[in-house]
């Protein structure tokens, strides 16, 4: 487009300002159309952490920022080559541009103001993300080929495969990998952490939600990566003192009246009745062996019932039941403190003896 010595002043401000004008209605479409893309589909889970808030608020920021320039750019684009499309036959340059300073410092500050401004919101979540409070529950993770162990330590190491939190109160992981590396992460919690063979890592989460959410691995571990799947409870307060109360006392406590309950807590917080069967604790799995058959198992291997059922739970795989595959009892169970396991063999033998 030429300008020619007989355009006025006015004419070519007028242009201007419908140039202007058609800019900003093809920017405010593209807008439209791409913030309806990040708003509508769900792509993220539901926040149910503190820390997840704060994440999502950091995305968020980016994301508006993001679509913005995007629509700018975009309709600058659209315009041009809409309204400045060269004819089929003419191949003549377009006329000589000189540099426009204002334009320089802005599209230099802009974005120099933008970035720097991600930076420090997402240095100042990060930072915030890890504080724990005075009071964290900590919770030992150990990971391994494919299985999750929750230890309370403050609980008198109360074990569970399981994860039990309290609402509103920080939860400090400390997370060890027996084996290869693997990765625990909750998708509503936002936080993710690797857990390290020969190292400790940590991480912290405090849920504001009461719920039951999937704990997931997400490091290709092996053949079972896709099945080393727990399940985090989050708990009112009242509600996981009690629990921690309880399971503690079944640890720690030992032999005595209390053996049974102290046995069939064990059972129930480590997830047995989910592959077993087992009358005492109403379960009715099938994925492994019959429980209350253990005593014809015993005799089968040739084996005192007592230390066939200890030697089942922390090497399942020196005696497999017929019809049964191996390897697929984690071998989870032989770090489970010694009290506790003594109470799960002592509630197996009985209640298998009872059926
Ligand atoms: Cu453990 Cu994947």
């Amino acid at each position: 487009m030429t300008v020619g010595p007989q355009d006025t002043i006015g004419s070519r401000s007028q242009m201007r300002r419908g140039a202007i004008v058609q800019l900003t209605l093809l920017a405010l479409v593209i807008g439209g159309i791409t913030t309806a893309v990040a708003v509508i589909p769900n792509w993220l889970p539901p926040a149910a952490s503190e820390q997840a808030d704060r994440i999502h608020f950091v995305f968020w920021y980016v994301t508006i920022i993001c679509i913005v320039i995007y629509a700018i750019v975009l309709a600058v684009l659209v315009y041009s080559g809409w309204k400045f499309r060269v004819a089929p036959d003419d191949d003549s340059d377009g006329p000589p541009t000189h540099g426009h300073t204002g334009m320089e410092i802005a599209w230099t500050a802009i974005p120099f103001a933008l970035v720097t401004s991600m930076a420090v919101i997402s240095a100042v979540v990060l930072a915030r993300n890890d504080r724990t409070g005075d009071n964290p529950v900590r919770v030992d993770v150990t990971a391994q080929q494919f299985a999750w162990t929750f230890k309370y330590p403050d609980n008198n190491d109360l074990t569970s495969n399981v994860l039990r939190l309290p609402i509103d109160r920080p939860a400090r992981f400390t997370l060890r990998a027996l084996d290869v590396l693997h990765s625990f992460w909750v998708p509503e919690f936002s936080q993710k952490q690797d857990a390290v063979p020969g190292t400790t890592t940590h991480v912290t989460v405090t849920p504001n939600k009461l719920g039951t959410f999937p704990i997931i691995c997400t490091e290709l571990c092996g053949l079972g990566h896709a099945v080393m799947r727990s399940t985090v409870i989050v708990m009112s307060k009242a509600g996981f003192e009690k629990w921690a109360k309880q399971g503690s006392q079944a640890g720690g406590g030992g032999g005595g009246g209390g053996g049974a309950a102290a046995g069939k807590a064990v059972f129930a917080n480590n997830g047995c009745g989910a592959c077993h069967t087992l009358k005492a604790a109403a379960s009715t799995g099938t994925v492994g062996p019959d429980l209350d058959k253990l005593p014809d198992y015993a005799k089968q291997a040739g084996q005192p019932l007592d230390q066939f059922v200890r030697e089942s739970i922390v090497k399942p795989d020196a005696y497999v039941e017929k019809g049964y595959p191996p390897n697929v009892m984690p071998p989870t169970f032989a770090s489970l403190p010694k009290a506790q396991l003594d109470a799960l063999v002592q509630f197996l033998v009985d209640s298998s003896k009872g059926a």
